[in-house]
């Protein structure tokens, strides 16, 4: 739904960003700022800054920054329309209803009714767990080394042995049979009528990352068949798009999130204090699951069971990981089956130490690999590192590729060289690259001076908000098509275009994203660390710097790519740099 600009903009003014941060984050005034540990990261000492005056907040130690909307993104994990819905709310700003057809409201009601059920299931199956007739479940929970602490952060429960009472329950609460049975909490057959699902297990409810309950996994308590019981998907429950745990984990302020296969991994890695741990719900790491732990980390380590069949999982899951973008690494619970079943023996410490020896994803799968081929005979290693050379040939970045060689090149005690030559031939060969380019020997150069133009770009927009007197100075000197980087282009813009209205409104022009991401960056642009300049005369002469150095690289940029046969831009630039001549002989003054 598209909601006006102006009343996105209301929204904003009427809620003070110190006052909404506030109840989340503890802050102190310091200067025009007010300051408090960063909840986006873990720090001991506050480089959190939140501004009245700019209406944004950003983070000095991890970069994370934004305006209002942005922070309820952040933090929430709530999309742009949500968090506009929640701040309107705060404030009693009416937002216009949304048409839907009736098919969409009636899905959308549905999902809340089925949520519904879903949450007085948790509660009543906790409710058992607590009660007389669940002390079998409970001592089952204890023997299993869970504290209360741990099965009450989890909401872990008991169905008990009567077959119908959570239907019975459900029922006194008004839900129709046609509802039980779509949420996937009781079956029903023209025999026995209407049943529970689960019955005689301990429950784990399954939450979203918003702390809502979508499903269940029921465990017998000891042997039998089968040990986990699962609620099938339903409309609020998608397997391969929630992770269990997720809703724990993506608060964990920790980099990266260690991946497991079971319900009792989890919980037991959480109460280790490993509280990044999740699991895909007793199926294979899907390239759903990977783009919803993408919003969070970057990386993850997969600590799968340690037979056959977690080895697989491990090695599918991998490049499953790396199509999104994720780094994988990969830790081996040997001599114990799983996650749970370390910690239990050998505790938390020992299960970091493998936390750090954890194997990158790739050259664990050579490792398993090895296994296929003799590597003791020279026929049986030349084959693997035929092998070994496809792979590597499928990195597309370069640097990348470059560093894997060196990596596999060391482990496999052959000549990096000979490696690299296999890798080029084979991709040749496959059909997969070029034959190698020589990298300009420029490349590396314009990388860094690009850098340092994007940080003037950064600093004179830093500047420009927080003393909007310099535009009078500079407007005539600097467009915005001078920030050569689109981001910063368009930001420029909108900011000229406030100025010319007459008051600068850094908040106001993100609201023209809808991106954390770019949320994320353009809150940099506006809290750029600035040189530490003591006189008005090293200003002047700092900001001069900028801007020439910015004009210089924008007038460069264009003679580049001017077409010899354009001469009316020929002209203009040839106009634009004699201003550029004449800027460098100006005073520019700021007082
Ligand atoms: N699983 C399932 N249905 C089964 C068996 C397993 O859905 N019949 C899923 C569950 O999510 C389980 C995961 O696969 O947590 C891993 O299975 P397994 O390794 O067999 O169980 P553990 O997690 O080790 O469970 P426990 O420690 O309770 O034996
Ligand atoms: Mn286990």
């Amino acid at each position: 739904m598209y909601y006006p600009e102006e009343l996105v903009e209301e929204v904003r003014l009427k809620n003070d960003i110190v006052d909404v941060i506030s109840t989340y984050v503890k802050l102190q005034k310091k200067g025009s700022s007010y300051f408090g540990l960063c909840p986006f990261h873990n720090e001991k000492s506050p480089s959190f800054s939140v501004s009245r005056q700019k209406q944004m907040y950003y983070c000095f130690g991890c970069g994370a920054g934004g305006n209002v909307f942005t922070f309820l993104m952040e933090y929430e994990n709530y999309s742009f329309t949500e968090a506009l819905k929640v701040l309107a709310d705060r404030v009693g700003v009416e937002l216009p209803k949304t048409e839907y057809s009736r098919e969409a409201k009636e899905k959308a009601e549905l999902k809340t009714v089925l949520l519904e059920i879903n949450k007085l299931a948790a509660k009543y199956f906790y409710a058992q767990l607590k009660s007389e007739k669940g002390r079998a479940a409970y001592t089952y929970l204890h023997e299993r080394k869970l504290s209360d602490e741990t099965i009450t952060a989890f909401g872990l429960g008991y169905s008990n042995k009567y077959s119908d009472d959570l239907y019975r329950y459900l029922k006194s609460k008004g839900y129709s049979d046609d509802m039980l049975l779509k949420a996937g909490l009781i079956s029903a057959d023209e025999k026995h009528g209407a049943f529970d699902k689960f019955w005689n297990r301990v429950m784990f409810p399954i939450m979203d990352a918003n702390n809502r309950v979508i499903g269940f996994g029921g465990r017998v308590m000891g042997e039998g068949k089968p040990k986990y019981l699962n609620s099938p998907e339903t409309p609020v429950f998608d397997k391969s798009r929630n992770l269990y745990g997720l809703h724990r984990a993506r608060t964990s302020r920790k980099p990266y999130f260690l991946i497991c296969e079971g319900y009792m991994d989890v919980i037991a890695l959480h109460q280790a204090g490993f509280t990044n741990a999740a699991a895909s719900l007793g199926t294979a790491l899907t390239a759903g699951h990977a783009a919803l732990i993408k919003r969070y980390v970057k990386e993850v380590y997969l600590t799968y069971d340690s037979d056959d069949a977690g080895t697989r999982a491990a090695l599918r899951a991998v490049p499953i990981l790396k199509g999104a973008g994720i780094t994988a690494k990969v830790i081996r619970m040997d001599p114990y089956k799983d996650p749970d079943e370390f910690i239990k023996n050998l505790g938390a410490e020992a299960f970091e130490e493998r936390i750090q020896k954890a194997r990158n994803g790739f050259l664990f799968s050579l490792e398993m690999l090895e296994r296929d081929y003799d590597m003791a005979s020279p026929e049986g290693k030349t084959a693997f590192m035929r092998e070994a050379a496809a792979r590597l040939a499928e990195f597309d970045e370069e640097i990348e590729r470059s560093n894997y060689i060196e990596a596999v090149a060391r482990t496999y005690r052959v000549s990096a060289e000979e490696l690299r030559k296999l890798v080029v031939r084979t991709a040749v060969q496959a059909g997969l690259a070029k034959p190698v380019e020589r990298p300009k020997p420029t490349a590396g150069r314009d990388k860094g001076k690009e850098e340092g133009i994007l940080k003037s770009q950064r600093i004179l927009l830093t500047w420009l908000i927080e003393d909007d007197r310099l535009f009078g100075q500079i407007e005539n000197l600097i467009r915005p098509e001078d920030f050569t980087e689109p981001l910063y282009h368009t930001v420029a813009e909108l900011l000229y275009q406030q100025r010319e209205k007459g008051t600068v409104n850094p908040a106001q022009i993100m609201n023209h994203f809808t991106d954390e991401d770019e949320h994320r960056r353009v809150a940099e642009l506006f809290h750029t660390k600035l040189p530490k300049l003591s006189t008005v005369h090293e200003k002047e002469k700092a900001l001069k710097e900028t801007i020439i150095r910015i004009k210089q690289y924008r007038l460069d940029e264009a003679s580049k790519s001017l077409d010899p046969t354009d001469i009316k831009g020929l002209q203009n630039l040839m106009a634009d740099k004699r201003a550029l001549q004449r800027m460098k002989e100006l005073h520019i003054s700021i007082n």
